[in-house]
């Protein structure tokens, strides 16, 4: 349950000669980041170095560590020219051999600067270094699917740490330790319930609980939000949920009120509105736009956050039309809707066009929205990408996404600029991705799947960092500086989305798993013949979805025009989403020389391979680590070997069946 804060002692910091002599905090009221961060800060250091520092909040000047806010330093120490460049939620760090300076732009941003302080000495750094830290978007959250009942919608470690039996839990001490867990990686918000919310979530009882939880998070930082039912006035009594109807208004209102009477620093709501079901505006004919200001006029005068899910879609498609297609469905409901929203209204949008697949393109949204606030969406719990039975470490393909150029206009607008609020000059954007950690001890039920919550947090503070040295900082914190530690999780993390990419779909027809069900393990006849729009049009001779404007869907069109001009044309379009937006025989040509088809046979043996090698991969640390997670993870990347081939087999099965074309490996079908 330490995962990457272990503070274990480090080989270089056996002299204690180069440590300050004592820690200052700026502020000694306990619920404030300051307070946490001279905790923290001691805490680390009795670990790290084995030396136990005294707190005060004196004004010794000379070997100290001193964290506090600039405001508090300049109040204490007069004017210092080092904190002019520093954004909300920034710090600044100086190291020097017997003065360490933690300063934030807030109490968080000393929180936060204590942390990364706290990184650098457990890595064994402890030469000097100063500088400035400023995050790149204000919103980093996550978002937990808890229901109220303790269940998690799409979590794969045991039960809420939130909720159960329809209530908060008493206890909330593995609320207060996650809490820590996210301050530790900077993220300043979460909303603690499922998306498909609940309006019992707005009974008084629910709402003192929420106050509690808000407690327990408050002191790392960390503000609390959540989803809403956009029912809920109805469940509560009223006649209708009309956005527009002045007694609906005047609930919302009231529940606001009353939650940020118990909360004033709520973060904020989420909403997820007529998507699979959930009731929203349009029901009354209102836009969702109207359906994200109703919420957005009541939480403004407590500086509260709309975050409005533009994972709106139908999801009764047919796919006898050759022209329906899910994945224009984003553009389709948000497009005419850009500048009609609140300027605390944020649209969180899904990193792809569809839903959280193993490879799919940017979500063409993006582009659309050059006058509304936008945040992406991730998923750090693994919902189509193994469910922390498999490995798969997923920052390099949240890299892929965030610095993808939409060429917005023919000019650079990566989307990672796009949502910090940088390319088109919003004052609002982020980033949440769905965690959902359970009470399992590490969290995420898989002691390798942190790496992702990890790089989360690293990436939304930083989208510029390297995929790479963010898992090497992981693993050295995590596991051990040793060299031969570091280079084979290294390895086995870089090779683990290939390969999962590689024995699940390729060439962008999505991750063949059971889409109508529960996401898990292989079944591409699943994805046909039924409204989700998760189509591959696989028959005897062809495969993909054509969504080019000329011929198929019109998608590739959503895309600015240098974009869409690529994806038109199947000579341009990457080979990894051919069959995202072509129609083709399985008998086309790859540029390797390939055929669809066999590359298909030969992937899902290569990425069954891969999945193999993770074990003697494993094995081969056998005594550098602790029993107890060497055993958790050896049983795990058993598994995964195992259902890897699960995977390699029924795919190419099935599409042997289908194409009865065979592998000229002769590997496939009978022989
Ligand atoms: C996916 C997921 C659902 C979830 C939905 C959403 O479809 O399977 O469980 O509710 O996304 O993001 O709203």
């Amino acid at each position: 349950s330490k995962a990457w804060l272990r503070y274990a002692r480090v080989a270089q910091a056996n002299s204690t000669s180069s440590l300050p002599a004592s820690i200052i905090a700026l502020n000694t009221t306990k619920s404030s980041p300051v307070y946490t961060a001279g905790q923290e800060l001691a805490k680390g250091i009795q670990g790290i170095f084995g030396k136990r520092l005294p707190i005060s909040n004196g004004t010794a000047k000379t070997s100290s560590i001193i964290v506090g806010t600039a405001a508090a330093y300049e109040r204490e120490f007069g004017n210092s020219s080092h904190f002019s460049d520093l954004k909300e939620d920034g710090f600044w760090l100086s190291i020097d051999v017997e003065s360490v300076r933690i300063i934030g732009q807030n109490e968080r941003g000393a929180l936060y600067g204590a942390f990364e302080y706290l990184s650098h000495i457990a890595q064994g750094r402890l030469g000097g270094t100063s500088f400035i830290s400023n995050p790149n978007s204000p919103i980093r959250w996550v978002n937990e699917w808890d229901n109220l009942d303790g269940t998690i919608e799409r979590g794969y470690a045991g039960p809420s740490i939130f909720f159960k039996n329809g209530v908060v839990v008493d206890d909330l001490t593995r609320v207060a330790e996650y809490a820590r867990l996210l301050a530790s990686i900077k993220i300043n918000g979460i909303i603690i319930n499922n998306v498909n919310a609940k309006a019992e979530l707005l009974n008084s009882t629910n709402i003192e609980g929420l106050a509690r939880i808000a407690d327990v998070m408050r002191p790392f930082g960390v503000q609390v939000g959540i989803s809403l039912n956009f029912a809920s006035p109805q469940s509560f009594g009223l006649k209708t949920f009309d956005p527009l109807d002045t007694s609906v208004i005047s609930w919302w209102n009231n529940v606001t009120n009353q939650i940020y009477s118990r909360v004033p620093d709520m973060a904020g709501y989420l909403v997820k509105a007529n998507s699979e079901g959930q009731p929203g505006p349009l029901t009354y004919n209102r836009t969702l736009a109207d359906g994200a200001n109703m919420f957005a006029k009541v939480a403004k005068p407590h500086g509260g956050i709309v975050m409005f899910r533009a994972f709106v879609y139908d999801n009764h498609l047919n796919e006898s039309h050759w022209k329906d297609d899910r994945a224009n469905a984003a553009v389709e409901f948000f497009k005419d809707l850009d500048g009609k929203f609140d300027d605390n209204v944020v649209v969180q949008i899904k990193y792809g066009a569809i839903d959280f697949q193993v490879r799919e393109p940017v979500s063409p949204l993006f582009a659309h929205l050059p006058n509304s606030n936008t945040a992406i969406e991730l998923q750090v719990t693994q919902e189509y990408l193994g469910q922390q039975a498999h490995l798969v470490y997923l920052a390099p393909m949240w890299k892929e996404t965030l610095e993808f150029d939409m060429r917005v206009d023919s000019k650079p607008s990566k989307v990672q600029d796009i949502i910090s609020g940088q390319r088109f000059k919003r004052p609002l954007g982020g980033s949440a991705a769905v965690v959902n950690v359970g009470t399992d001890t590490n969290w995420l039920g898989h002691h390798l799947a942190l790496s992702n919550l990890y790089a989360y947090g690293r990436l939304a503070w930083n989208p510029s960092e390297d995929a790479k040295e963010i898992l090497q900082d992981w693993i050295s914190l995590t596991f051990s500086q040793d060299q031969k530690v570091i280079d084979t999780i290294t390895k086995m993390s870089l090779l683990s989305w290939p390969a999962y990419e590689n024995y699940t779909g390729n060439l962008g027809i999505q991750t063949l798993t059971d889409i109508t069900g529960n996401h898990f393990g292989p079944n591409p006849r699943a994805m046909d013949n039924n409204g989700w729009g998760q189509w591959t049009r696989a028959d005897s001779l062809s495969i993909g979805m054509d969504r080019t404007v000329s011929n198929g869907t019109g998608n590739a069109g959503q895309y600015p025009k240098e974009i869409a001009e690529m994806y038109e044309n199947i000579e341009t379009t990457p080979e990894d989403l051919l069959l995202w937006f072509h129609h083709v025989p399985y008998t086309q040509k790859l540029k390797s020389g390939k055929t669809v088809i066999q590359h298909f046979y030969d992937s899902h043996y290569a990425g069954a391979e891969t999945a193999a090698s993770f074990v003697p991969m494993w094995e081969s640390l056998k005594g550098k680590l602790d029993e107890q997670r060497y055993n958790d993870v050896l049983f795990r990347q058993i598994y995964q070997a195992g259902h890897a081939v699960v995977w390699r087999d029924a795919i190419n099965n099935f599409y042997h069946n289908l194409s009865s074309i065979e592998d000229e490996q002769k590997r496939v079908g009978r022989h």
